[in-house]
């Protein structure tokens, strides 16, 4: 579609941003919805956050998604915040109407939207999340909010994750969802734990760097087969812990899934329209 007059500024903001899959994706689907809209990044950090704000609310622009490090900061600009961006006190994606800006978080809903299509119900079961930064307050905000039974935090940095708990924990306790936090160098903890579990989640960064011979979160033989394993991770598209988990005869998620539903509910957000998933998924990952 041509460049118009009337076209709409869409962007992702944060640093860096070069790499980013979002412009790609979400071009693609302004074109196959035909909607007039373009996405670009911008590089920005917390000291020049609130004037990039600023700028993009007196320009106009419809929405933008936040990455790093400028998510936490960005909550506090917004008027309006959704139920899980409060929760998780970060924001990745904001709209924009007349220079009302809404926040949300949708990388916990996105998260958890992909499992439901890859056929997984989590309802009422035990879910283990190791990592307790900026994607795994995401994925515990929003697991607060669904109907599962448990979940169980593992993080190197134990306080880190007592501090998700403590955030999570009014909205869990809504939900009767049983909640803790440990230390992910507790190794009979995490074995125990994994026994019964239905679902276990890397939302650590371990699994990016494999040439660099990283230290596994976990034994492969403490995973029994009927887990589900999740990656965040998606470059490599199959790390370490999906190919150990596969050997094992586990079924897998890798950290494509919640790249794209991410992108797909903020999407939904900006333009009121469905976010061609199926489309995106083979121009843009090249997967269908
Ligand atoms: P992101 O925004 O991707 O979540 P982050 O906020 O820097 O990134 O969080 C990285 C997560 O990976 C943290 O939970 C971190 O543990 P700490 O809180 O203890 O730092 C975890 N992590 C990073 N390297 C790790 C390693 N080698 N072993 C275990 N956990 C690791």
């Amino acid at each position: 579609m041509d460049i118009s007059g009337k076209t709409k500024l869409y962007a992702l903001i944060g640093d860096p941003v070069s790499h980013s899959i979002s412009p790609k994706m979400h071009n693609t689907a302004f074109e196959e919805n035909e909607i007039d809209g373009r996405y670009l990044a911008f590089q920005a950090d917390q000291e020049n956050l609130k004037e990039t704000v600023d700028a993009l609310k007196r320009l106009g622009v419809r929405g933008w998604n936040v990455t790093m490090p400028c998510k936490s900061l960005m909550a506090e600009y917004c008027d309006v915040l959704s139920k899980e961006a409060q929760i998780s006190g970060a924001v990745n994606t904001v709209v924009n109407d007349n220079g009302v800006l809404t926040g949300y978080s949708t990388d916990g809903i996105g998260f958890f939207r992909n499992l439901k299509e890859q056929g997984l119900d989590i309802t009422g079961k035990k879910i283990i999340l190791a990592g307790a930064g900026g994607a795994a307050r995401a994925i515990a905000a929003q697991a607060a909010l669904e109907d599962i039974g448990e979940l169980v935090i593992f993080n190197r940095t134990v306080e880190k994750a007592e501090k998700v708990i403590d955030d999570i924990s009014e909205e869990a306790e809504k939900r009767n969802i049983k909640i803790s936090a440990k230390d992910l160098y507790d190794r009979e903890a995490l074995k125990k734990d994994l026994e019964d579990a239905y679902l276990f989640i890397n939302a650590t960064s371990v699994g990016m760097n494999p040439e660099l011979g990283e230290e596994r979160l976990l034994e492969p033989e403490w995973l029994p087969s009927q887990l589900n394993v999740a990656d965040i991770v998606y470059n490599p598209i199959e790390t370490e812990l999906l190919k150990a988990a596969k050997e094992r005869g586990c079924n897998t998620i890798n950290g494509l899934g919640m790249v794209l539903w991410q992108g797909a509910y903020a999407f939904n957000y900006w333009t009121g329209t469905e976010f061609p998933v199926e489309i995106v998924k083979e121009q843009v990952f090249d997967v269908s």
